[in-house]
């Protein structure tokens, strides 16, 4: 089925015998405006007025033939592509070769059939609307085009920016998760202090009266030493354990926001971190195990590396020891001049085969609308390869648990 031409196409039969015209005419004049011409010269004419949309042109002419007013017609950019069909008297095969070469589409010999010209006519008269078409739709597929890389590259930057902002609140995150989990650590040792303090202070207010008093036994005396000895090494034990928690968060928090490179042991980065997430961690029936040789130094971000743990450790509780009591995480790593690998590794539930190869797609997560945001291993995988200079991959068996790998340059420079 032919698609439907929009307007009455124009169609302009030259000739120099107005019978020939007549026959064409009424071929044409139901569903074509037909116009006429006698001559080359009033064909031209004609066009220079009005373009149509097909010129049933014939050859034989006086004056200026057929062949030259197709000349004269492709030489003008304006008529340049109107279709030219001839419609030749004799059959001249070196007229028609003639013809086509001269640009014309077409040709039909005389006496015209009616149905073999309604056919020619009908298919380049499709053939030029067709490609109109094309032309149209190249013209505003360029605009398209450019509207749509617009919008993209706009996207882009927005996508951009938020994955800074991500970067800076995750940072964030991690900071104030740092902060509340040392503030409760430290309400321990120092509440213990504060109590032994008092103790200590209503046992001096006590011995002082019976100083005064002047009833002092040995006995009693004897007691209070050993009671303010006492208290003195349990406040001192406690006061160390909040000193070294402060100094572990100190650290851990210049590295967090810093971001900056420095020489660091392994182990004891790692060992600052997993003490820094204690209080948090210990409120849960698993266990971490650390298998770090103390040797293994490093040249790199440890505040990259700090949030990396924290999101492997945080997914291990949240993900893969959901329903367990005796989660276990092992933290290794073995290192040669160059690299140091460090393995992440649970015995928790593990990750399904559809589910694994999504995991460091940025926001997907089997715990969307349950606080999952889905960035944390997208984070992971940014922080590994951008800051870190290295490369993260996972294996997982279902019922068996998951493992991370990260293989690190030991001396990375950003
Ligand atoms: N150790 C693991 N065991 C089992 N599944 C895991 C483990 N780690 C990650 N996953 C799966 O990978 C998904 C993506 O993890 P990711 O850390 O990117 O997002 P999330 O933890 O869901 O959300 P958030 O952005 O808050 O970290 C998780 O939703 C979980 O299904
Ligand atoms: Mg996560």
């Amino acid at each position: 089925m032919t698609p439907p031409i929009p307007h009455k196409p124009v169609l302009l039969v030259v000739d120099d015998q107005a019978a020939n015209i007549e026959v064409l005419h009424q071929i044409f004049k139901a569903d074509h405006a037909v116009y006429m011409a006698t001559s080359g010269a009033q064909a031209l004419a004609f066009c220079a007025n009005q373009l149509p949309d097909l010129i049933l042109l014939d050859v034989l002419m006086p004056d200026m033939d057929g062949h030259q007013v197709c000349v004269q017609l492709k030489a003008d950019p304006r008529t340049r592509d109107i279709p030219v069909i001839f419609v030749t008297g004799q059959s001249n095969p070196h007229d028609e070769t003639q013809g086509l070469r001269l640009g014309a589409v077409d040709f039909i010999p005389k006496p015209v059939n009616a149905s073999i010209v309604r056919a020619r006519v009908q298919v380049q008269l499709m053939l030029r609307q067709s490609l109109r078409q094309v032309q149209e739709l190249n013209e505003t597929l360029e605009e398209r085009v450019a509207q749509r890389t617009a919008e993209l590259r706009q996207a882009l930057l927005a996508l951009r920016q938020s994955q800074d902002n991500l970067a800076d609140s995750e940072a964030r995150a991690t900071l104030s998760t740092l902060i509340a989990s040392v503030s409760h650590e430290l309400g321990t040792p120092l509440g213990n202090s504060r109590m032994v303090a008092a103790a200590l202070g209503e046992q001096t207010k006590v011995m002082a009266q019976a100083l005064k008093a002047g009833q002092i036994k040995r006995s009693s005396l004897d007691q209070f030493v050993e009671q303010v000895s006492e208290g003195v090494s349990l406040l001192e034990s406690n006061l160390v354990r909040a000193v070294d928690l402060l100094g572990d968060f100190r650290q851990v928090a210049a590295d967090q926001a810093s971001e900056q490179r420095r020489v660091f042991k392994l182990d004891v980065v790692v060992g600052e971190i997993l003490h820094t997430l204690s209080p948090s961690l210990k409120r849960q029936p698993h266990r971490i195990v650390v298998d770090i040789a103390p040797d293994i130094v490093m040249d790199s971000q440890p505040g990259a590396l700090g949030r990396v743990l924290i999101n492997l450790v945080n997914n291990a509780y949240l993900h893969a020891f959901e329903g367990h009591t005796n989660g276990e995480l092992t933290i290794s790593a073995h290192a040669d001049a160059n690299q140091v690998t460090l393995l992440v590794a649970d015995n928790g539930v593990g990750m399904a085969p559809d589910v694994l190869p999504k995991v460091f797609d940025p926001f997907f997560s089997t715990k969307v609308g349950h606080g999952g945001t889905g960035l944390g291993m997208a984070i992971v995988q940014n922080l590994v390869t951008k800051a870190l200079g290295g490369a993260v991959s996972v294996t997982s068996t279902v019922g068996q648990g998951t493992r991370f790998e990260l293989v690190l340059p030991r001396v990375f420079s950003g």
